[in-house]
């Protein structure tokens, strides 16, 4: 039989006041946008009548504003998880108006599979291409859009035109059984594929087909600056030692990339290393320098889970689909950044710290400790499963009033145990195998920025000696100074 088109205000009049609600994508690739966009209008009538209406929300990863933006304004997010980007919902979060689980994005598939969040009532994927008989090819992104097809109640699916030219074939969707029946993830090379490249679903669960064609809701990355650059040199320099001294292989390793501007330009620096040989990459985001790499040989293949690329950059893919088809795929989260593979392959795992603490402990979410800026994301997937782990920001932010280097993190959400090593745009710190003592001396040394080196000497001065040393009554002088003052460079011990 064929499938029902209904009109996006149709489909999202479903989504009842409680819902739990579960969409396709990674970043705004491959999340529906025009349902979640109708929902956000219905909440708005429904408060303006004086009705309460709000869901909770699970998707792969961050979306758009036709999703987190509006849902947000409209008040209709009551729970979400996991990561996310948009303002509006940080602002909510902050506000404490939103209930927010910020989830390690591997676990997000399986923490629904296991029963933590009850069921799952509606699940809305955003598909380039559908069969009457229920075989779905997802976009740009697919997130932790298998889970959602197979275990929501009823489906709603965005054939959106503006994607019709992805190509079958670039994905690889397999989904996970759970224990006490997992078996081991069967990829042993970036490039191995181990399922089909469709998700089947039982059509008498799809309530309807929302005809769009509505572009991604892509980012601009703001242009490498001298810091960002800097901190890109210094990455690859420190990839090029540990290839020269033989502890990372001829052959190289699979490397990981983090997201935003810093983890862009590390990218695009190593590309034009001549001594870094051409490499793949495991990981969880292509952004658009991974594409130019592409091109030119200097990477070879890229898994992840979604393209999360400029508009341009996606347009030029979709142009050249024959060459990139052999070059990319794309796969479910808890495959993308699957713990047993990041550990099987020996990745490179490259993350960006708000800040660091002077042990190596890495603060990745909380603004002050307290206000949420996207969350974890994947970066705990990969960190603690790596072959090396690294950790970049700059050593200073807003006209350096703030030191991402602090006695203590504020926050945690990468300890010590994890963290190899440390580079700013002064330097690289190389954790491993030391002491704690051993570690603050090299962190303090290598990337504190030199206006708050004398401050990070004082602090130790006075820290309680131990195993780790601290004084727990000024570990958060800087902070203190910042809130009171201002500005860091004002703390005193
Ligand atoms: N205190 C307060 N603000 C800080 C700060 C600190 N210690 N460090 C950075 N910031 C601010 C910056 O000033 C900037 O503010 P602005 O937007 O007002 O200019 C903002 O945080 C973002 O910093 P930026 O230098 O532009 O970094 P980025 O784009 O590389 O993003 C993270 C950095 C940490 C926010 C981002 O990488 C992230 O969300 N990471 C967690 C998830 C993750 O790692 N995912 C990838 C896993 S595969």
């Amino acid at each position: 039989m064929a499938l029902k088109r209904i009109t996006a205000a149709e489909a999202a009049r479903f989504v009842k006041n409680g819902d739990n609600v579960g969409l396709s994508g990674f970043t705004p690739a491959g999340t529906p946008k025009a349902v979640t966009h109708e929902i956000g209008i219905m909440a708005r009538e429904l408060h303006e009548k004086g009705q309460e209406f709000q869901i909770n929300l699970f998707t792969g990863a961050s979306t758009g504003d036709s999703c987190d933006g509006i849902l947000s304004r409209e008040q209709a997010i009551r729970f979400r998880a996991p990561y996310t980007t948009n303002e509006d919902f940080r602002a909510a979060v902050n506000r404490g108006d939103i209930a927010y689980n910020d989830v390690n994005l591997s676990c997000m598939a399986q923490e629904l599979r296991y029963g933590f969040y009850g069921k799952l009532n509606i699940g809305i994927l955003e598909a380039f291409d559908i069969t009457d008989d229920g075989k779905i090819w997802v976009t740009a992104g697919v997130g932790i859009a298998p889970t959602v097809a197979r275990l929501a109640d009823k489906l709603i699916v965005e054939l959106n035109a503006a994607h019709a030219r992805c190509a079958k074939g670039l994905h690889d969707i397999y989904e996970l059984t759970d224990p006490p029946y997992r078996r081991e993830v069967p990829i042993y090379k970036p490039d191995d594929r181990i399922g089909k490249d469709y998700i089947q679903v039982d059509p008498s669960k799809i309530l309807g087909v929302v005809e769009v064609n509505i572009r991604d809701e892509a980012r601009d990355l703001t242009a490498p600056n001298e810091i960002t650059l800097q901190i890109a040199h210094n990455v690859a320099q420190f990839l090029i030692s540990d290839l020269k001294r033989g502890v990372i292989p001829s052959t190289f390793l699979p490397l990981q990339s983090g997201v935003g501007n810093v983890a862009n330009a590390v990218l695009g620096a190593l590309g034009e290393e001549p001594s870094v040989p051409p490499f793949q990459m495991y990981t969880e985001v292509i952004q658009d320098s991974v594409i130019d790499l592409l091109r030119k040989g200097h990477c070879t293949f890229g898994s992840a889970s979604s393209l999360s690329v400029t508009l341009d950059t996606l347009d030029g893919i979709y142009d050249d689909m024959e060459f990139f088809k052999g070059k990319l795929v794309l796969r479910p989260t808890e495959i993308s950044n699957n713990p047993e593979v990041v550990r099987r392959l020996g990745l490179i795992a490259m993350n960006t710290a708000l800040e660091a603490d002077i042990y190596g402990n890495v603060n990745s979410t909380h603004v002050g400790g307290t206000r949420m800026m996207n969350g974890v994301g994947g970066s705990a997937d990969f960190t603690r499963n790596s072959f090396i782990s690294i950790f970049s920001c700059p050593s200073e932010v807003k006209g350096g009033k703030i030191s991402a280097i602090v006695p203590m993190c504020t926050h945690v959400d990468h300890n010590e145990h994890s963290v190899n090593v440390i580079i700013t745009e002064q330097g690289i710190a190389d954790l491993r195998g030391k002491s704690p003592a051993d570690r603050a001396k090299t962190i303090i040394e290598n990337c504190v920025h030199p206006d708050y080196k004398q401050l990070m000497w004082d602090y130790l001065k006075v820290a309680r000696k131990g195993h780790t040393s601290h004084a727990l009554d000024k570990a958060f002088a800087l902070h203190k100074a910042l809130a009171e003052k201002g500005d860091m460079r004002l703390a005193e011990f």
